[in-house]
This record gives structure tokens, sequence and C-alpha cells, in this order.
């Protein structure tokens, strides 16, 4: 019975087909379309196309968009989604949380579902129920924009931090009020366009799709996330969103998803206008439906275009009604159908956002971020200085602060595009309040991050932060000035908002505008100086390396970055952040990544090492750690076992910290050439100064196969090399070999298929 669908005590498969069946062709379609802008242009879209879902939409915009659809012959509730993408960053005062690839150099899935949850809280006090996160793209080529928005360059870490911030977002039951869908993007290999151009061709092959890109949407689509989103990009010429590989055998045969595929932005219809593929947008939405698309982005003409191909046959009901119901499913699963709440922002939304509750794990989040890469002992401040010259762009600078996808970022339209200032802590903010007391604090920005001239891109111009139009006073003279009249120095350097994001990818990396001169300026002052790097990724740093004592990188730390810092220089706190994405020495370097295959030429560049600055995984502390004792439980494995690393680590310094002990696994002979190296297993410890404790990894052995040239996953049997240590880098790791062998019960040398 049609009426069926509205009873929430029958099962969800069950209200599917009900609801179905009393849909009409133009209300199924319209379902599958997603909206975006005023609440008039809503109006009109719901009115005419019935649509399922609407973007970035929230308070009383989405309340009124909301009731608009209720008012529809079925009344079926608009899914809303929402870029909150570390932290509600869209919505004006929320707590805003490190980037991404911030949170990565925490190494913590606690810490990875915690600001899944709290985002998720303040996203749903103000409406949305889901969220376009986490973005599962591996950082290849510090040059493109987004680099920022990655979990860093390992699949496996990006897959477990995927997989937990998934859960932080939907909890155990969709149906909670704080739980909101997640969206597992960009669906695939975006990471790796071509010469880190943005959006252009990923020419990867299967084989290459299979080992280093999949894998990672695999494991958080197995956690459960009910959405994912095609990227921009083509695979080998193709479009991920008309990309039937990918789509149906992959996603919903091999992995059982159920849950629905959202395209990007008007990727239909850019697969018209600008990788000319299609005559027109009936023919787009036709092959993005059949490649099993269920929802549009933001497409003029797709309702139609679909329409009309399911009138001339070209599409089947079967597809169109599968599309349906997968997106009602999530709707259903959400709770939107039965529970008002769950449509409309909460009421007592102000007391939700930027709680202090939010404001500690902000916190938290952002200090275990910091990566100390430089430290020749200035660090920690134990007694304060006197005076101290705080000096940089980023120093006092809300959007390099807050980063990528918080309002007055490229990516959102607002009439008023900052966060009130009383809720950024900058690094100045942080310094005041820490040292404030006991030392004299003075301030010049001394330069911008960047030069007028270097803006070449115009595309979000009009309402892009920009960190160069107005000079700043005095310039680099009265940062030298307070430079001179102080004890230290604390350069806070970096990039600006305009260098970051969509459409931002760079050919230079070097810190922009007039950095490098005020650096060798400050330098000639002999005060000693502390680099803090407020950056979306890592850039290159050669040319200040030589001017500071110690370089502290926070990256885009977000609402509370600054008291983050101030208590990680004071050493209240003892940095424990470690690298995910391999910093190199040059931009020539790149991509430069620590699991890349062998060769025998490799190993230099004729001008320099081919080695990067810092390696993946590294990250300095004030104690140090000292490693021994390898082993493992066993000698000789079977491909359904797990292999049990133990390893005593020792703080062997005077302040207690905490640790991030690496696991990597080498195949010593496979019939392909494989990577030296991939991590397989990680444990964050905290040892009190003196403390030593015995850290045990568990490495299932079926993850040390790999997929062959036939897309066969293959574990051949042989030695394995374990090692374990502070960092990838080979000095310093302890090593151990150990046996696999892929029969059960005898002995062979023969590949398996697992
Ligand atoms: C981005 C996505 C984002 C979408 C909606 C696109 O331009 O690539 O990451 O989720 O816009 O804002």
């Amino acid at each position: 019975m049609f009426e069926d669908y509205k009873n929430s005590s029958l099962p969800i498969e069950r209200r599917i087909c009900a609801l179905l069946a009393g849909m009409t062709p133009e209300e199924k379609v319209g379902q599958m379309v997603m909206g975006a802008g005023s609440p008039e242009r809503a109006r009109q879209l719901i009115q005419k196309n019935f649509i399922g879902g609407y973007l970035h939409a929230m308070g009383e915009h989405l309340a009124e968009i909301q009731r608009c659809a209720e008012s529809t012959r079925l009344g079926i509730p608009i899914l809303f989604g929402v870029d909150a993408i570390h932290g509600h960053g869209l919505w004006k005062g929320a707590t805003i949380f490190p980037t991404q690839i911030a949170l990565s150099c925490a190494w913590s899935p606690v810490l990875a579902e915690t600001m899944g949850l709290i985002t998720a809280t303040e996203v749903r006090a103000t409406g949305p129920q889901w969220v376009f996160s986490p973005q599962l793209d591996i950082g290849r080529d510090i040059r493109w924009g987004r680099l920022g928005e990655t979990f860093g360059e390992d699949a496996f870490l990006a897959g477990e931090l995927g997989a937990a911030l998934c859960r932080g977002y939907q909890g155990n039951d969709l149906r909670h009020q704080n739980a909101v869908a997640a969206c597992a993007k960009h669906f695939a290999a975006y990471g790796d366009t071509v010469g880190a151009r943005d959006s252009t061709d990923s020419d990867v092959s299967r084989k290459k799709l299979l080992n280093d890109y999949l894998p990672v949407f695999e494991r958080v689509i197995a956690e459960g996330c009910r959405t994912v989103m095609t990227g921009y990009q083509t695979i080998e010429g193709i479009p991920c969103t008309m990309h039937r590989w990918l789509l149906r055998e992959v996603l919903r045969e091999r992995w059982e998803f159920n849950g629905f595929v959202v395209t990007d932005w008007d990727t239909v219809g850019l697969s018209v206008r600008k990788q000319f593929i299609f005559q027109n947008v009936v023919e787009a939405s036709a092959a993005a439906v059949l490649a099993g698309t269920e929802m549009a982005m933001t497409t003029e003409g797709f309702f139609e275009g679909v329409l009309a191909a399911w009138r001339k046959g070209e599409i089947g009901t079967g597809t169109v009604d599968t599309a349906v119901a997968n997106l009602l499913r999530v709707k259903f699963e959400v709770g939107l159908f039965d529970d008002p709440k769950k449509r409309y922002p909460l009421p007592e939304r102000e007391e939700i956002i930027y709680c202090a509750a939010h404001r500690k794990a902000a916190l938290e989040t952002a200090v275990a971020s910091c990566v100390l890469l430089e430290n020749n002992g200035i660090l920690p401040l134990r007694t304060p200085p006197k005076k101290i010259a705080v000096v940089g762009p980023n120093a006092d600078d809300l959007f390099a602060q807050l980063g990528g996808w918080s309002i007055g970022a490229p990516q959102g339209e607002f009439a008023d595009p900052i966060h009130p200032r009383e809720r950024v802590v900058t690094i100045l903010d942080g310094i005041h309040s820490a040292f404030g007391e006991a030392s004299e604090i003075l301030y010049a920005k001394g330069c911008n991050a960047m030069h007028g001239t270097d803006k070449v891109a115009d595309f979000f111009l009009p309402h892009q932060p920009v960190g160069y139009l107005d000079e700043p006073e005095g310039g680099i003279g009265e940062a030298l000035r307070i430079a001179e009249e102080s004890d230290l120095v604390v350069a806070v350097l970096g990039d600006t908002q305009s260098q970051v994001g969509e459409g931002n990818d760079r050919s230079d990396m070097r810190l922009g505008g007039d950095q490098e001169v005020l650096v060798a300026a400050l330098q000639k002052t002999d005060k000693p100086m502390i680099v803090i790097l407020v950056v979306s990724k890592p850039h290159i740093i050669e040319n200040i390396l030589g001017a500071a004592s110690a370089v502290l990188c926070a990256w885009n730390p977000g609402s509370e970055g600054g008291h983050a810092v101030a208590a990680l220089l004071k050493g209240e706190i003892n940095p424990s952040g470690k690298l995910t994405q391999s910093w190199p020495r040059s931009i020539g370097q790149q991509p430069v990544h620590y699991d890349q295959k062998p060769g025998w030429h490799a190993t230099r560049f004729v001008s320099e090492s081919a080695e990067p600055r810092y390696p993946f995984g590294f990250g300095l502390s004030y104690t140090s750690f000292a490693y021994s004792d390898l082993q493992t439980d066993k000698e000789t494995y079977h491909a359904d076992e797990a292999i049990r690393v133990r390893v005593s680590v020792k703080n062997a310094g005077e302040v207690d910290g905490d640790e991030i002990v690496q696991c990597y696994v080498r195949d010593v002979v496979r019939s392909e050439v494989a990577p030296l190296k991939q991590l397989k297993g990680w444990a964050k410890i905290s040892l009190a100064a003196g403390e030593s404790q015995e850290v045990c990894i568990s490495v299932p052995v079926a993850s040390l196969g790999f997929y062959n040239g036939e897309g066969e996953q293959v574990l051949e049997a042989g030695e394995f090399l374990i090692m374990v240590g502070p960092s990838s880098e080979n000095g310093q790791l302890l090593s151990k070999t150990i046996a696999v062998t892929t029969a059960a019960n005898h002995e062979t040398t023969e590949g398996n298929t697992i």
C-alpha cells in the first residue's frame, strides 16, 4: 500500500517500494537532482523539478526550503548537504578544527572521530543532515591547490583516519539527532591529476587504481559511509561521473555499496562544456545515470535530460528505480521521514555551536597536529624572554589560521566573509595569552604572504580574502625595528587563502611575497628566531632554514590554533605530530612520496638528493625515544593470520612525550616491482620521562598482497621485511624478516589469489 512508506515500524526496503510505486516519473527523477542557491531558486526547483537534495542552505534558509518541499504532493523531505570539512566552517562562528592534512599528522583515529562527531553536532544544529567529507584523495604533488584537504600520501593511514571521521559523522545510528551522512570523495584518483592541475586527467591504470587509490575508499565504505562523490577529473579520459567500471563494477558489485553516488559540482554539464565528450546534457545525463550516478549536483538540464533519455528507452525503468531507491534509502536511514526535528535546524543551536567542549577538542587536535621540523634546543622556551617580536603575515591572520572551507576561503560566497574575530585565537593572540604576563610582546606584520602580481588565477576573486592588497604599515623596516629591541623573534610565515583550494594550483611552492626577504633581513639582527609555519601544505623552505633556530609547522590550525602553538612553544605540551606528506627540498622533486617504486638512477638528481627534506612519518619531540628488541610472535605465517609485531620503546629524555611508532613492511621478492616499504600499522603511545613500553602492532597477512595486471588480489609466498621505527627513514628503522606461506597446510611458492 502506498501509504506504507509513512509507517516507521515497517522495514525500510518495504517503505521504499511502497513510495516508489506511488511516484510519477517526474517525482522520481526529481529526487536525483541537487539544487543550490536562494530560497526563491529552491522554490522554483521544488515546484518544477521536485528536487531531492540541496547544498549549502542552513538555518532559516534551509527551513524555508524544507517547508516548501513538505508542501508538495508527496512531501518528500530534502536532504541538505554542506561542506563541513574540518568543522562546520561555512557557518559563521562555528568551531573550526585543523585542516585534514593537519589532523592526519596527529595519526589519531580518536581525534578524527571526535572531530567528526563535533562537526556533525554543529552541522545538525543548523539543519543539514549530510556532509561532503571525508576527502579520500591521496596526496601526491604539493603544487595541487587541494593537497591540504587530503590525509596525506599514505593510503592505509588515510583509510583508517577516513573511517574514523566517518564513524564520528554517522555514529552507530544515522537517525540520531547528531548524526549526519558522510560522503567519501572525490571518487577516484583526484590527487593524481597530471602535473597537479586540478580537475584534469588522472592517467592511471586500473592496476594503479586498485593498488593505490581505491583501497582508501573501500575501507571507508566498509565502515558504512553512505554516500560517494565522483570527482571532477577523468581517468584515462573517462569522467568519473560516467565511469561505469568504477561506479558499477567496483563500488556496487565488489564492495556491495547500497548508499548513493552524487556528482561533484555540475560534472554532468562540464562533460559537455569542458570535456567535450557529449553533444548535449541529455546525452551526458543518460551516460551518468547508466554508469551509476544517482544524484547530479546543480547541472542545469539534468532533470529534463534523464526524463528524455528514459522516455526514449535509453535508460530503463529499473535503472531509475534502483537509483531512486538508493537515494530514498539514505533519507529513510537518517530519519528524514520520521523525525520532524531531523529535517530542521535545532532551536537551541547557539548553545551548541562553539561551546567550551567543542573548543577544547579543537585545541587538543591542533596541539596534536603540529609538527616540529627543526629545533637547535631553543624550544621549549622554559624561561620567558623579556621581549618577543612577533612578525610575519600569518601571525594575526584569520583566514590563514582557519584554512580552506571556512568562511572567507575561496569556496563559499558570503555577504560578510569573515568569522567573528573573537572566535579565532590567532598565533599572536596565543602568544599574548601564554607569555603576555612575563614578556613584552611586540608585533609587526612585516610583509604580505603574496605579492599582488603573484595573483594570476581570477577564478574566485570577488569575495576572496587576499593577503597582498595593502602593504603592511612599516613593512620589513618595522619588523626589523621591533626585532632589534627584542630577545626573541617569532616569525609566523605561510600561504594565504588565494593560494589554496580549487583553482589555486601553484607552480612555485616557496613562501610568497617578501617572506624570504623578511627572514634574511631578520637574520642579520642575530636575534634567535623561531619560525611558525601557518601553511596549507608543505612548502619549499630551504632559503629560510639557515636563519631559524626552530621550525614548527602548525598548518591551518583552526579556531584554537594560537593557544595550541603557544602551549607547544612554552613546553606545556610536548610536540608529537609526524608528517603524512613527504616535505620536498625543491619543487623539482615533485612528486616525492615514501612508497615510490625503486629504480637505480632515481636516488639523486644532478643538483641535489632525491630524498625529501623531511620524510613521511618525521617529527621532532622535546624528548627522544629509543627503539629496541623488535620481535614477531612467529617466523612463518599463513594468509589468514596476523603478524604480531612487538618492539620496545623507551622515553630516553627528560620530559614526558607521545610517540607515533610506525610499522612498515616490504615484500622482499615480488613478481612485480613493489614499493620498498609500505605502512601497515602504527601505535601512538604516551611515555613518561624514563619510561619504557612494549608496543604491539598487529598486521594482517592479507594486507601484504597486491593487485596484479588482471585485477586479481594476490599474495605471494616468501619473505617479508618488517621495519619498525619513528619515521619512514631507513636509518631509523629496526628490521626483521618473516616468511609467509600462502597454502593453509602445505608449502607453496606460487602466487595465490586471495
Ligand atoms: C568540490 C567538492 C565540494 C563541492 C560542493 C566542489 O567544487 O570539488 O569538494 O564538496 O564543490 O561544494
